[in-house]
């Protein structure tokens, strides 16, 4: 800033992206060559309340509010980040895939570690660069050190080297600066200086932004050449940016899919490898979670019986102590999969197991949470807050996860070929880009489907084999963002009771990848067809058999290996809970009698 103090502008900034994540927060600015900071774990007015965040001195700073990746909401673990000397400051949102090789190798040069994050090793590595590289300056050693990071970062370094600067870096994570006749403002998110200026510019990957009071200097990161681009102007309200400019968070979180899927990727090997190893030696393993979560859980059973043959049991936490709250014991394994880590319902599943000396697996999106302090391992998640109501990133990024785990084990025990082992962990990598091309092209579609069946009373949802989850997801949506009475059910089992619903005009949504249950599938439209029902599929893109027995169809990308398959194909079925719920007038990111975290049981 070209005048007054840096932190409390700071300070407001990040108290208007709490929204993202507060489990800590931290400031540091640079003062007269000195290098000021304060941080603790808490919400940001808890902290200010202790430390005043506001008396930092200094026109330059970086602040951070956090959202636990990689080591517990704690200080030590909270932003800004320093190397041994203290000389270097770093913020980092994003996930370094390879920091435990790079924190082998500077420990093995040297320096020292305080936290268990992955942003502490490029304070490490800038200092090293520095150190080897005496010529270069703040921004060659960043530079440098982005080289060999891997996975995805939006950072900012300050450092009492050059006191006048702030460096900034990108890859996969958002970075936006905002400029004004004041000073720059480098963000994660517009609404961080939208009071402040309206006037921005996209940092893109690949790109470093060196900012003074001088100006801003773009580069591209691999050959250091110059880019140039100019400020646009922002037209949004802070309400509209907070959500990226999507109308309500819910259509937000769903387009944010391909990137928390990829995200799901870039998980340590060495949670998968131990959570799997527990799997494997468990004589009993219980899938136990509430709601949407629930629904990835039985997709998993099908996943770890036909990849790694784990017989597991998917059980509603609700229900868990009083099915299996006798049987369980020393030998069983409770695999908790919740969102929020909080529900009261699979706590208590947990606390029950717990006590009669199961072993605890957890995985949740919010690391510090009960769930995380209570499992004996755990792996987070990695989508970020989820502020809709209605659980949609949270549900494929569990899958993701859960679909890896199960591959995992199949390794371990020898069940799948390598063949067959490349070929999904392809397919795998493959699933986001997927899932971007089905809101790309198929959310037209879906709209107009829910603006044709918006007067349906009732709406059944069909799938065969790890479809039935699907369907499940999809009648949940449905019911708790729309308010349309759903039914869901295996395909098979439709015709032993469900079926007498049907009566002309009667929507069903039939879950159709080509998987071993397709021919089948197709006798159960079959029958619905005969009795009149109106039929909705989700087909693959060149599913011409069903398309014809179909009233209306949403295509996705061909070739998804079953076990992959509820990831893209409940995609639709989001869409359409989605705008079903505008197409009555409700808003879905808020639906009544709900809410996002259910902590009584
Ligand atoms: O945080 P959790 O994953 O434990 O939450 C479980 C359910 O409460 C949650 O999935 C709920 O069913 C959502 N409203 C579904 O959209």
């Amino acid at each position: 800033m070209k005048e007054g103090a840096a932190s409390p502008v700071i300070h407001d900034s990040l108290k208007r992206l709490e929204y993202r994540g507060y489990d800590s927060v931290g400031i540091a600015t640079l003062h007269n060559g000195e290098l000021q900071l304060k941080k603790d774990q808490g919400k940001i007015d808890d902290v200010h309340k202790l430390l005043n965040l506001d008396d930092l001195k200094g026109n330059i700073g970086i602040g951070h509010t956090r959202w636990a990746t990689h080591g517990a909401p704690l200080k030590i673990n909270a932003h800004p980040h320093l190397d041994c000397t203290g000389k270097i400051a770093v913020i980092h949102n994003g996930i370094i895939e390879n920091f435990s090789e790079l924190k082998l190798e500077l420990e093995n040069n040297g320096h020292t570690f305080v936290s268990k994050t992955d942003t502490e090793i490029i304070a490490h590595l800038i200092e090293d660069n520095i150190t080897k590289n005496p010529k270069y300056c703040l921004a060659d050693a960043v530079n440098e050190t982005v080289k060999r990071l891997e996975g995805s970062y939006a950072i900012a370094v300050i450092s009492t080297l050059e006191p006048t600067k702030i460096v900034c870096a990108r890859n996969e994570s958002p970075l936006v600066l905002g400029v004004n006749q004041n000073g720059y403002y480098l963000a994660s998110d517009i609404p961080a200086f939208l009071p402040i200026t309206n006037r921005a510019i996209i940092i893109n990957d690949g790109e470093i932004i060196i900012i003074s009071s001088e100006g801003y200097e773009i580069r591209k990161i691999n050959d250091y050449s110059i880019v140039s681009r100019e400020p646009k102007t922002i037209d949004w309200t802070p309400e509209m940016a907070v959500k990226k400019g999507y109308p309500h968070f819910m259509i937000k979180e769903i387009n944010e899919q391909p990137s928390t899927l990829r995200n799901t990727l870039r998980m340590q090997d060495h949670y998968l490898d131990l959570i799997s190893t527990f799997l494997d030696r468990a004589k009993d393993v219980f899938l136990v979670a509430c709601g949407t979560s629930y629904h990835a859980c039985f997709a998993a059973s099908y996943m770890f019986s036909k990849l790694a043959f784990l017989p597991t049991y998917p059980v509603y936490a609700s229900e868990f102590v009083e099915q299996h709250g006798k049987s369980v014991n020393i030998d069983s394994t409770i695999l908790a999969v919740s969102q929020s880590g909080e529900t009261a319902d699979t706590l208590s599943s947990v606390t029950c197991a717990q006590q009669r000396a199961a072993t605890i697996l957890g995985l949740t999106n919010v690391i510090g949470s009960t769930l995380t302090r209570v499992s004996r391992v755990y792996i987070g998640q990695q989508s970020g807050p989820e502020i809709g109501v209605a659980a949609t990133k949270t549900f494929t990024s569990e899958l993701s996860v859960l679909a890896q785990l199960a591959l995992r084990l199949s390794k371990k025990r020898g069940k799948v070929s390598q063949d067959e082992m490349d070929f999904l962990s392809e397919k795998l990598e493959k699933i986001p880009d997927i899932v971007e091309t089905i809101i790309c092209n198929q959310a037209k579609k879906v709209k107009q489907i829910a603006k044709k069946y918006k007067n349906a009373k009732v709406f059944f949802f069909l799938g065969r084999g790890i479809s039935a989850a699907t369907a499940y997801e999809g009648r949940l949506k449905l019911m708790e963002i729309a308010y349309v009475p759903s039914i869901a059910f295996p395909a098979g089992e439709s015709k032993h009771g469900p079926i007498s619903l049907i009566e002309p005009g009667f929507p069903v949504v039939f879950i159709c990848p080509k998987d071993g249950s397709h021919k089948t599938l197709i006798s159960n439209i079959m029958e619905m067809k005969a009795r009149g029902a109106s039929i909705i599929s989700i087909i693959e893109e060149d599913d011409e058999i069903i398309k014809k027995l179909s009233d209306d169809f949403v295509e996705v990308p061909k070739g998804i290996p079953e076990i992959l398959s509820p990831i893209p194909f409940v995609v639709p079925l989001q869409l359409l809970a989605y705008y079903m719920a505008l197409e009555k007038g409700l808003n879905p990111d808020t639906p009544r009698n709900l809410a996002k975290c259910v902590t009584v049981k």
